[in-house]
């Protein structure tokens, strides 16, 4: 395991990644019944974009720190949030953020190091509940929540290169635990031919109401390069199709290089 988040915080795929989850999280807070949050694979929880890892890479200065500059309309409930919490808030603080009194937050990190700085940073807040395991195994043994509402996050750092193949048969698990679950899946586009292999596989894996948001940078062509990323949504809540264009959208034009091929797509790959 030699991911570590810290190294890659507030940048473009951060951005999309994070934005596109406050919408789907106040979507789930738009109905009173409570609902549970499961984040597969969690990371450190915050990160602080002035001093370690992330000034090493600066990958923050074309993500979250350009974007802070030219705010637009689609992105204000992300970037309000952001500026609320202070440090850059990781998908486990941006979900604490957002619950109500009764709802909860689950998150799996496998990291020793990341798991204990997520335990000591919630560890006076009970309605969020860090368990240091492996993410995948916890889709079988967490799922359903009692809930019976809720948001999986699963964001693996791709570092294995079969991480691919994890994530269809961890989304084909987790949703025969969890039918009425809203499950959102990032994954990076390098190389589109894998990018391509995996929507197939979700198309053909009998589940209905997939949608898949992407954003791109530039044309796929090194596969060597981060040049855009995608999030899959099983079971998207109302005008989630909408709502990821104009987010997209707004981002796109706030932090895009005009470099051919940059664009949004939001496609169906199953109906309802
Ligand atoms: C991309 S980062 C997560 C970022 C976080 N979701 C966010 O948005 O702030 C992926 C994390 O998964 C952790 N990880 C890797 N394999 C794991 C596994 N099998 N189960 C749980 N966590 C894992 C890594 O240590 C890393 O912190």
């Amino acid at each position: 395991m030699n991911y570590r988040h810290a190294f890659h915080a507030g940048n473009f795929a951060d951005c999309m990644k994070h934005a596109l989850l406050v919408w789907l999280i106040e979507a789930l807070a738009r109905k009173p019944a409570p609902f549970c949050v499961l984040d597969t694979h969690a990371g450190a929880g915050q990160y602080d974009l002035e001093s370690g890892p992330a000034t090493r890479t600066r990958e923050a200065d074309a993500g979250i720190l350009r974007l802070q500059a030219v705010a637009s309309e689609p992105l204000l409930p992300y970037l309000t949030l952001v500026h609320r919490l202070g440090l850059y808030p990781g998908s486990p603080a941006i979900a604490a953020a957002l619950l109500r009194p009764n709802d909860r937050l689950v998150c799996c990190e496998r990291h020793d190091e990341d798991a204990a700085t997520l335990k000591q940073l919630f560890a006076r807040d009970p309605a969020v509940a860090i368990h240091r395991r492996d993410g995948w195994e916890a889709l079988r043994a967490l799922l359903p929540p009692k809930e019976k509402r809720g948001l999986v996050l699963i964001d693996p750092p791709y570092e294995d290169t079969e991480e691919f193949t994890h994530l269809v048969a961890g989304l084909k698990l987790g949703h025969t635990r969890f039918r009425t679950g809203v499950f959102a899946a990032w994954y990076p586009i390098k190389r589109l031919a894998q990018v391509r292999q995996f929507l197939t596989a979700m198309r053909d894996s009998g589940i209905r109401d997939i949608v898949a948001a992407e954003f791109l940078l530039r044309e796929p062509l090194d596969p060597a390069r981060l040049n855009g990323c995608g999030l899959l949504v099983i079971n998207p809540p109302y005008q989630f199709d909408t709502a990821a264009t104009a987010i997209l959208t707004a981002l796109l034009t706030a932090i895009g290089t005009g470099e051919p091929g940059q664009g949004v797509a939001v496609t169906r790959l199953a109906d309802e």
